[in-house]
């Protein structure tokens, strides 16, 4: 038979019948996007792994617990022979054939009357990626298109100018602790959409490089505020930029609401009627302690972590702290802001009974080229700041947390 490429076509399955023979790796890596398709599933299998199995206890699949046999395929809409029987797939797929269901067959892409092609999804758009021949087929390849194709929509390097949905109004973009890569793929795909950003010094601050020419990039801290306060400019500066029309990104460090200050602009925005998408990000008050291999919690050891703001000292009147409280529990403490304030802050924990010797870490620029770990004691902390200069930003986490991973190498 002369070898024609297959024909692409996108099978709408919702409530159709759709039977899966064989529970191991080939179903449970298919099943989920024939779940996610609606489909009526029929999983016809002796055994299966912990994860199918799952899914049968959740519904999502009918499992029949037994060896396939002839007539299994008679109601189907599509099939998928998957089990460790080369015989028994042989008999399912002539089955099929006469039955004139469409098959795909793990074992036999030849014999197979359907291919499954790799796919991924980017905003409502599904990418699947077919290889044409049956032999030569190169799964690895089409997985890399298909990578490729689908990465480079989410971050913007592959742009589809005519169809392209541009959020309107401001967005406000959780941009993680530092490290480019640990933006959300959503950020990362409003910021290459953006025609302003606004961005703060904290923050992935390398992805500023990236924008292309067009962009205007505008530091937050460098916004004049003359008879404003810095946070009303900056409100002033998202909500007239967005007036003009433009896709505004105002970039933060960390997540947006982790003293972040992000619902103010929340609210500036909302009271000019301007719309606003607020995209998390990953915050420093996690992430950093676990770049420096520190987890916030750990089983037997700390069973809470709580995060505090430091920037004002413990017996500053501001302060909204409850320190004597903080110094009764058992978990961790992880301070934001804090190196300036750390002195005093040992000292009232301390006084309100904490250990002297109670583990403390310092983690400079996490997750940049320039991390740095510093360990003390509530007892050391503040001459240890001294003596090693840390400085701002820097996540401090108080707590046996410190101790448990394996020692950082200096
Ligand atoms: C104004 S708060 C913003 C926190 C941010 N919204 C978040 O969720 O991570 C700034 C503080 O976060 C901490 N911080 C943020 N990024 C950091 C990093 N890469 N390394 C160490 N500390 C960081 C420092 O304590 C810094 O003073």
């Amino acid at each position: 038979m002369a070898e024609h490429p297959p024909y692409p076509v996108g099978l709408r399955l919702t409530g159709r019948r759709v039977v899966v023979l064989g529970g191991g790796q080939v179903a449970q890596r298919r099943l989920p996007a024939l779940i996610a398709a609606g489909a009526d599933i029929v999983l016809v299998s002796p055994e299966a792994t912990p994860s199918v199995e799952a899914m049968a206890d959740a519904g999502e699949i009918t499992w029949e617990r037994r060896p396939y046999e002839e007539g299994d395929l008679a109601d189907a809409w599509y099939a998928l022979i998957a089990t460790s029987d080369p015989e028994a797939n042989s008999r399912a797929s002539a089955e099929a054939e006469a039955n004139r269901v469409w098959c795909v067959r793990s074992d036999d892409a030849d014999a197979a009357t359907a291919w499954t092609p790799a796919t991924g999804h980017s905003e409502g758009v599904t990418v699947a990626v077919l290889t044409t021949e049956a032999r030569g087929r190169d799964p690895r390849h089409t997985a890399a298109i298909r990578d490729a194709v689908v990465e480079g929509l989410r971050d913007g390097t592959l742009v589809a100018p005519h169809h392209r949905t541009r959020t309107p109004g401001v967005a406000l973009v959780g941009g993680g602790p530092g490290d480019p890569d640990l933006i959300t793929v959503r950020g990362r795909r409003l910021l290459a959409e953006a025609d302003v950003v606004i961005a703060d010094r904290l923050g992935p601050r390398d992805l500023l490089a990236e924008l292309p020419p067009h962009v205007h990039v505008i530091d937050a801290a460098k916004i004049p505020y003359g008879r404003f306060m810095a946070q009303e400019a900056i409100n002033n500066a998202l909500i007239e930029h967005a007036k003009q029309g433009k896709s505004v990104v105002r970039l933060k460090g960390g997540d947006p609401y982790v003293f972040g200050r992000g619902m103010e602009e929340v609210q500036a925005l909302a009271e000019a009627g301007i719309p606003c998408t607020v995209v998390p990000g990953i915050s420093s008050s996690i992430s950093v302690p676990g770049a420096a291999g520190i987890p916030v919690t750990h089983r037997g050891v700390a069973h809470e972590f709580t995060v505090v703001s430091g920037h004002v000292a413990p017996d500053d009147e501001r302060s909204l702290v409850d320190w004597p409280s903080l110094a009764r529990l058992t978990g961790t403490l992880v301070i934001l802001m804090g190196v300036d304030k750390i002195g005093k802050i040992a000292e009232a924990l301390v006084a309100h009974g904490k250990a002297p010797d109670t583990p403390v870490a310092l983690v400079q620029e996490g997750t940049t080229a320039a991390q740095r770990r510093v360990d003390a004691t509530l007892a050391t902390v503040a001459e240890t700041v001294r003596e090693k200069d840390v400085k701002p930003p820097a996540v401090i986490v108080i707590g046996e947390v410190v101790t448990v991973g394996p020692r950082p190498v200096e």
